[in-house]
């Protein structure tokens, strides 16, 4: 699994007033993913942004865009996103009642479709959808800030995900308090793609850090 393992530093954490610059440093850094937190303030007590800043920050890297939808509703603005250079676009199970649609509109507009599940939904949501998804996300924090501490009790879903997916090309991503204590634990229980925010923009040495996550993961 450690060779196609990929780090998403999630820009949450970064600095907002150098945003481009800590895109191009977490790219220099060696990131596979720009993990991008999206929330409404309502889906989530949160508020962050949109497709504007997102379509500024884009040519800043050639790196994939993994756009996390903390928003309700998100079908009427999933085009924007796309505009906006999202590669992969994640909205929520628990957001949009017509999740298949949601997923399909995604899809044509040549994007990855990513389903989440927060911590409390269980993974039989996927099922009825897998073959409409590219990526799954498993929340380990309930979504709406970084820095939270990791949900050990969503070990078993993780893992259960990876058997209900099996050999098809599907993406599963773990969200919520990874560092290099709890990564390996994540990555053993089948996840391939690891957010990171506050443990990689805490520190100074960005490529350290996703070296040593990377090393963790074992
Ligand atoms: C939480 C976000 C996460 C968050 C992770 O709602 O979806 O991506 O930035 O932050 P850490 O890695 O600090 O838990
Ligand atoms: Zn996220």
């Amino acid at each position: 699994m450690a060779d196609t393992l990929k780090i998403a530093p999630s820009i949450l954490s970064a600095d907002f007033s150098r945003l481009g610059e800590e895109v191009k440093a977490i790219d220099a850094a060696g990131c596979d993913y720009v993990h991008i937190d999206v929330m409404d303030g309502h889906f989530v007590p949160n508020l962050t942004f949109g497709p504007p800043v997102i379509k500024c920050i884009r040519p800043h890297t050639k790196k994939v865009f993994d756009v996390h939808l903390m928003i309700n509703p998100a079908q009427p603005s999933l085009k924007e996103y796309a505009d906006a250079g999202a590669d992969i676009i994640t909205v929520h199970a628990e957001a949009d009642a017509d999740i298949k649609k949601s997923l399909a509109m995604i899809r044509s507009f040549g994007k990855k479709a990513g389903l989440s599940v927060k911590p409390g939904t269980s993974e039989a949501v996927i099922e009825g959808v897998i073959d409409l998804v590219d990526l799954v996300l498993v929340m380990t924090v309930e979504p709406g800030f970084g820095g939270q501490s990791f949900m050990a009790d969503q070990v078993e879903k993780i893992r259960s995900l990876r058997a209900m997916i099996g050999d098809r090309p599907i993406d599963l991503e773990v969200d919520g308090g990874i560092s290099t204590e709890t990564i390996k634990t994540v990555v053993d229980a089948g996840a391939n793609v690891l957010v990171a925010g506050s443990a990689v923009f805490k520190g100074d040495d960005y490529a350290a850090t996703i070296g040593a996550l990377r090393q963790a993961a074992g």
